[in-house]
């Protein structure tokens, strides 16, 4: 067994956070982290995708047992107050991944007042709905309401620099997020190696718990991850080829699937992002070469102010054909630890083995190396 920081904080029984992964369902993987002794994260950026993707959106209510009819705040009560049901009698946490940034402000508080009424109405949930998981944004201004509403919050970084603004603003817990992981990355990453010891020199300390993501999918890279001074791992893509994970057949097959140098960096929604590599997103990666350089350079352009939207169109209809099993025009999203993923296990299966393999190593390595 491995303790840590994380696992004494959530009461969790191992130091995994499996990612919310939207604008795409994860309602059911959520449920299976959870009651295998992980974090479970639920994605709710489907929700913003009701009149432009239906298909994201429908499957987000679908897996909830949610009315697509409903409003925001009723669709997302209802998931908050599902998952609940499903992982109260095995003990499992979890909590939503709630996108921050600026132009979604007046939803995030919405989906984090959702929350919070939830857990006032039935005080039950505050032993399962545990967590506020903020991304895609800057964190400052949100902790009086989340924390003071009792929640542990967690917020996703890309840098030094903004996780020293974590900090500032009272997260309990910041998560290093490297270029090697799937979907969104930032206009300037740092990969995984550089960026973990880099966050937890500088933020690390009694209050403020270090969690690293991007490349992580086994035993090997959470032992590298604990040695490096995180307090846990997040791990999305490997959580993604799971049994139980919501994502089209296609889309966990093809992360399976994937081989030696398995994905590239094309324009996503909200900036860069890794994609499995296909012919359909080398043709993205072209496109995105010449419509928003600003990719591969790290200058952030917006989707908001240009008048070509040819881009976001292409990405749309290249995700629809991932629900319509189209595989020639289908682009799916996903961590450069695909090339390392081979199979679709039960997320229960996978937990233990990711865990029994840290273990050895980290039983292994105080033998093997130290004379
Ligand atoms: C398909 C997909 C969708 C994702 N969507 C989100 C998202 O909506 N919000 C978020 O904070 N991170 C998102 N992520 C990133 C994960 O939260 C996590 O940082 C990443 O998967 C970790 O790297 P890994 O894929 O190598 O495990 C997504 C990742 C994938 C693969």
């Amino acid at each position: 067994m491995i303790k840590t920081r994380l696992t004494e904080l959530l009461g969790i029984k191992h130091p995994i956070i499996q990612a919310g992964m939207g604008p795409f369902s994860n309602n059911n993987l959520c449920v299976a982290a959870a009651n295998a002794g992980c974090l479970g994260l639920l994605s709710t950026s489907g929700l913003f995708n009701k009149d432009d993707q239906p298909w994201v959106y429908n499957a987000f209510c679908e897996t909830g047992e949610a009315n697509p009819d409903d409003d925001m705040g009723k669709v997302l009560d209802t998931v908050l107050k599902r998952t609940h049901r499903l992982v109260k009698d095995k003990g499992g946490v979890f909590g939503p991944n709630v996108m921050v940034s600026a132009e979604l402000k007046e939803y995030s508080k919405i989906m984090i007042e959702t929350a919070i009424k939830a857990r006032e109405e039935n005080p039950e949930m505050k032993n399962t709905l545990k967590v506020m998981y903020t991304s895609a944004g800057d964190p400052m201004g949100w902790g009086d309401m989340i924390k003071g509403a009792g929640f542990t919050w967690i917020h996703i970084i890309p840098s030094v620099r903004a996780a020293m603004r974590c900090k500032k603003a009272g997260v309990d817990v910041i998560v290093a997020s490297g270029h090697e992981g799937g979907f969104h990355t930032h206009w300037e990453p740092l990969h995984s190696m550089v960026l973990f010891p880099g966050v937890v020199e500088a933020v690390s300390d009694e209050k403020t718990l270090v969690v690293g993501g991007g490349g992580v999918s086994d035993g090997k890279t959470l032992a590298a991850s604990l040695a490096m001074g995180c307090d846990g791992v997040l791990m999305g893509t490997r959580f993604l080829a799971t049994q139980e994970s919501d994502f089209p057949r296609l889309w966990k097959q093809s992360v399976v699937d994937a081989q030696d140098r398995g994905t590239l960096v094309a324009r996503g929604y909200v900036g860069p992002a890794r994609w499995l590599r296909n012919p359909r997103s080398e043709e993205h990666a072209v496109n995105t070469l010449k419509k928003s350089p600003g990719v591969f350079l790290g200058t952030p352009d917006s989707y908001m102010t240009m008048e070509d939207t040819s881009l976001i169109d292409f990405e749309n209809e290249s995700i629809k054909a991932v629900y319509e099993e189209d595989k020639e025009k289908a682009m799916m999203a996903a961590g450069e630890c695909a090339q390392r993923i081979n199979d679709m296990p039960k997320v229960a299966d996978m937990v233990q083995g990711v865990m029994k393999e840290a273990e050895e190593i980290l039983r292994g390595v105080q033998k093997k190396y130290l004379v």
